[in-house]
């Protein structure tokens, strides 16, 4: 991202290597801010229009990737009786009849993979359900204990929020043993939070595993697994995550899953150049980096931004009968996460948060903060502007999104009274699920 400094310097508001990477895109001829498409699935179709038009084209810079609406997929509720058999094995039913994702992309840059990754998505009354498929000629794994590190494995990701609100998400890891790594982030690490599992804590730790139903994933290679003298044709994996576990802390205690909830969801995958030593799979050293494949683009090598995941739309009833509809509070969530980048650039240029919109407005791309498509933003600096509280309210006023300095989101309608950014304690017990 080196390059990107001398780009940085004609966009006031391009003061992060993302955007500047954005930026260079655009600049060789690729357009941002593409609205959701594709295999299969996701298509906004109409409801595109319904994204604040004046974010589409900021004059000649690209979209930043937090206006961009995201990829999303709608996820069928399964009876638990029709639950897939958990064996790496896409054959059951549940998952013949919905569609996969589109494939993914590279987590920032448009290089296309060198190997598929498609996933599917179902739900039952007590789990989320995920599969995935991914090409890979050279099927290894090394990490065999739950918990270790997996991504020095090639590895699937599933990360949720089902709050939408960037606190207590949970990332679930799995290799090609099926070998998993769950975790809490109460927050995400550029904001000060830390992984809570097994693996940093013990017995203490956050782990699905031990919930009712447990974490369980399965993997299946076509193939011989770490043997390179094999040419492999790939593998799959299932995976069983638990509403339990994915709700800790991160939504309302009493939060039951329904048809039209929106969550937000997002997968990557991690990939190592590896070659053959003495008849054994080792890493290239001519590739230091793995490379990263996403669901849905985050714009920079980084997953941890979860306002930039994709969104999962849940159903019930018949597959493929329920539209893809728009989440409702995009527009304000989008201008909320705008503050927060906004604000975090006044911090590293004057060294504390502002409660001049004006100010914001400098730092942050053009018509975002002028009420063009949502209502009037307003601020309010909190422990002698240590920390802050923005609150978006929506055009037709229905409601509010508030977002506070560790990018805690939320959402509130009218009839749940104003969006107060502390309302719940800084260990941020329990969410208003996504609306
Ligand atoms: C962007 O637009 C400005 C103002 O119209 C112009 O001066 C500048 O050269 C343009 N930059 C690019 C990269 O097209
Ligand atoms: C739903 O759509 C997908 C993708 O178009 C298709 O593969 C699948 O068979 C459909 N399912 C049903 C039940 O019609
Ligand atoms: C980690 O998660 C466990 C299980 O939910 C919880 O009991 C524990 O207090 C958490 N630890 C920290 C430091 O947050
Ligand atoms: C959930 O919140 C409680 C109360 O703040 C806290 O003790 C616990 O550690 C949290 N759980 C996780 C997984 O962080
Ligand atoms: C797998 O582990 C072995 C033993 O530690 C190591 O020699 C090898 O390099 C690892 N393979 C890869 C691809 O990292
Ligand atoms: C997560 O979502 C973001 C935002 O849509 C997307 O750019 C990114 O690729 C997604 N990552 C994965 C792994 O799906």
């Amino acid at each position: 991202m080196a390059q990107c400094s001398q780009v940085c310097s004609c966009a006031p508001w391009c003061y992060l290597p993302w955007c500047c990477l954005a930026f260079s895109f655009l600049l060789r001829g690729s357009v941002g801010g593409s609205l959701p498409s594709g295999a299969g699935s996701v298509g906004l179709g109409d409801m595109a229009t319904h994204v604040c038009p004046f974010w589409r084209h900021t004059g000649n810079m690209s979209t930043p990737q937090y206006l961009v609406y995201p990829r999303q997929y709608v996820a069928y509720y399964l009876p638990p009786s029709e639950a897939p058999i958990l064996d790496g094995n896409l054959n059951d039913v549940a998952w013949q009849q919905v569609p996969f994702t589109e494939p993914f992309v590279d987590i920032a840059n448009h290089v296309k993979p060198r190997f598929e990754t498609r996933a599917k998505i179902r739900w039952t009354d007590d789990a989320l359900y995920v599969a995935a498929q991914l090409e890979e000629p050279d099927v290894w794994a090394n990490v065999t204990k739950h918990d270790d590190v997996i991504f020095h494995d090639n590895d699937f990701e599933v990360f949720v929020d089902i709050s939408g609100s960037n606190a207590y998400y949970k990332e679930t890891e799995v290799n090609a043993l099926g070998v998993t790594w769950d975790l809490s982030l109460n927050k995400p690490y550029g904001d000060g939070g830390g992984e809570n599992s097994s693996r940093t804590l013990g017995a203490h730790g956050f782990d699905m595993a031990n919930m009712v139903p447990p974490l369980m994933a399965r993997a299946r290679v076509r193939g011989p697994i770490n043997d390179p003298a094999v040419r492999n044709g790939g593998w799959s994996v299932e995976l069983r995550l638990p509403f339990v576990g994915l709700k800790l802390n991160n939504t309302v205690q009493n939060y039951t899953p329904r048809p039209g909830d929106f969550w937000r969801i997002n997968f990557s995958r991690v990939e190592w150049h590896v070659m053959n030593r003495g008849g054994r799979y080792v890493k290239d050293p001519a590739y230091p980096h793995e490379d990263n494949w996403v669901w849905s683009r985050q714009g920079e090598v980084q997953m941890h931004l979860p306002e930039r995941w994709g969104i999962l739309q849940l159903a019930a009833g018949t597959v493929n009968a329920t539209s893809v509809a728009m989440l409702p509070s995009w527009n304000e969530r989008a201008v909320a996460m705008t503050i927060y980048y906004a604000q975090h650039a006044v911090l590293a240029k004057f060294g504390r948060f502002t409660n001049s919109v004006k100010l914001l407005a400098e730092y942050a791309p053009p018509r975002t903060l002028d009420g063009s498509c949502t209502g009037a933003v307003s601020v309010s600096l909190v422990d002698g502007a240590a920390d802050f509280c923005a609150r978006v309210p929506s055009l037709d006023g229905t409601r509010e999104a508030c977002v506070r300095g560790d990018r805690r989101l939320s959402v509130v309608s009218n009839n749940e009274g104003v969006c107060n950014c502390f309302s719940y304690d800084r260990n941020m017990q329990s969410n208003p699920h996504v609306k």
